[in-house]
């Protein structure tokens, strides 16, 4: 299905009201690559997306967008995994419920999180003491030019908090069409996180609906109120920054990261610039997550850029630490850098 000038409110989390000048919604990756030749044919931006739950669009993009809805899961199984190959078009939710109700576990703290299967490997996706990684057996993806497919395994993805190879240029000639999830069948529930120590869980259930408890008093419903999650990513910084900070702002919640490094919470640094009650245009915090930006209803990209831009000044002035976006910013030709755009 393509459209000329097509609006993309409905398709973006954030709910900003941009167009693209082509949309296409692709069932096959036969049908990505006949856009991506297009796009080639008429010198025109090619991107994928998923359900635009990770993105800025700076400005209305002047090429094709094309959806991926690429279907299909299949379960295979030994004495002790269970091997699910998944079409990257899923929908990231909707196979962590449906893997449950088949008594199959181990997904249940990354439940609720808004997507699609093939962006969940991109950025690593995270939630409450689990991440991408743990389960991920192999991601495979279709090359643009050539069609040629490969399978890339978890040890040659680099994954690390928030990141992957997948966001570096290379890839950019490549969509993901197939993940590849192994999930041991003897469960052991993840009860690391702050939040979810005192819970006795009986089954992957009982975690499934804590979860959508505690998101549900913390991040918005996109479908109520336009936001893309954490905007910022959480900083992490030098055990010496941390000890300095600390001495400071004793109050500061921190946690150990790799190769000895600290992680620090990004809303909380916002929290202490009082920036809950800050807004631009449209544009604004959320009232219960400083880390969510919102659209109240009608902000404009601008809004979001300036509000962006605004945080991570007084962050930065505040406390030396510099956040740097979660979130992807697209502009009419492309991805741009996130950095630049809120300097
Ligand atoms: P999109 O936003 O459509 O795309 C993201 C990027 O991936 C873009 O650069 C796009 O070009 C690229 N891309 C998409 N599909 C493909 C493909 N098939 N091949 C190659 N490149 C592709 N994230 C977390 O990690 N943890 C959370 O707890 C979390 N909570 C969230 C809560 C809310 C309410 C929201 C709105 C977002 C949240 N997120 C969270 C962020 C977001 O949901 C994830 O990053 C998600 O994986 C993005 O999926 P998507 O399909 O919407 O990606
Ligand atoms: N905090 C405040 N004020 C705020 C927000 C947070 O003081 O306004 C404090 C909290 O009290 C807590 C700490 O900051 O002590 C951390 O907050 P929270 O547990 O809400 O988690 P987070 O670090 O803000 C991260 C991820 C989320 C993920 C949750 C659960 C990032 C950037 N964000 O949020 O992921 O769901 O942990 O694991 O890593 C996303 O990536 O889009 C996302 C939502």
């Amino acid at each position: 299905m393509t459209n000329r000038h097509c609006s993309l409110k409905v398709y973006n989390t954030l709910g900003l009201d941009i167009s693209t000048r082509f949309l296409i919604i692709a069932e096959t990756k036969e049908t990505i690559l006949e856009a991506w030749k297009f796009s080639k044919c008429f010198k025109l931006p090619f991107l994928i997306l998923g359900e635009a739950s990770n993105v800025l669009f700076v400005e209305n993009f002047a090429g094709i967008i094309v959806l991926n809805r690429i279907k299909g899961i299949v379960i295979h199984e030994d004495d002790r995994t269970w091997k699910l190959h998944i079409g990257s078009g899923e929908n990231w939710h909707q196979l962590v419920q449906d893997t449950l109700t088949k008594g199959i576990f181990g997904l249940e703290n990354l439940a609720w999180i808004p997507g699609t299967v093939g962006s969940v490997p991109i950025q690593n996706i995270g939630a409450y003491g689990v991440e991408l990684q743990d389960f991920c057996s192999y991601v495979d993806v279709i090359h643009l030019e050539s069609g040629d497919i490969k399978r890339i395994y978890n040890n040659e993805c680099n994954f690390s908090y928030r990141d992957s190879i997948f966001k570096n240029k290379y890839w950019t000639d490549f969509v993901i069409i197939a993940v590849g999830i192994y999930l041991k069948k003897k469960w052991q529930p993840i009860l690391t996180y702050n939040d979810l120590k005192y819970l006795k869980p009986v089954s992957a259930w009982d975690i499934f609906n804590e979860i959508f408890l505690i998101r549900k008093r913390k991040i918005p419903d996109p479908k109520i109120i336009g936001n893309v999650g954490s905007f910022f990513k959480n900083p992490i910084v030098t055990q010496k920054q941390a000890a300095l900070l600390l001495k400071h702002f004793p109050t500061m919640p921190y946690y150990p990261f790799i190769n000895n490094q600290i992680k620090l919470a990004a809303g909380w640094l916002i929290d202490q610039c009082n920036l809950k009650e800050f807004y631009v245009g449209d544009s604004a915090l959320y009232h219960k997550q400083a880390l969510v930006l919102i659209n109240k209803g009608h902000a404009t990209s601008q809004d979001i850029l300036s509000l962006a831009k605004e945080i991570r000044l007084r962050v930065g002035k505040k406390f030396n630490i510099w956040l740097e976006p979660e979130v992807r910013f697209i502009k009419s030709k492309g991805e741009c850098n996130a950095i630049e755009m809120i300097s």
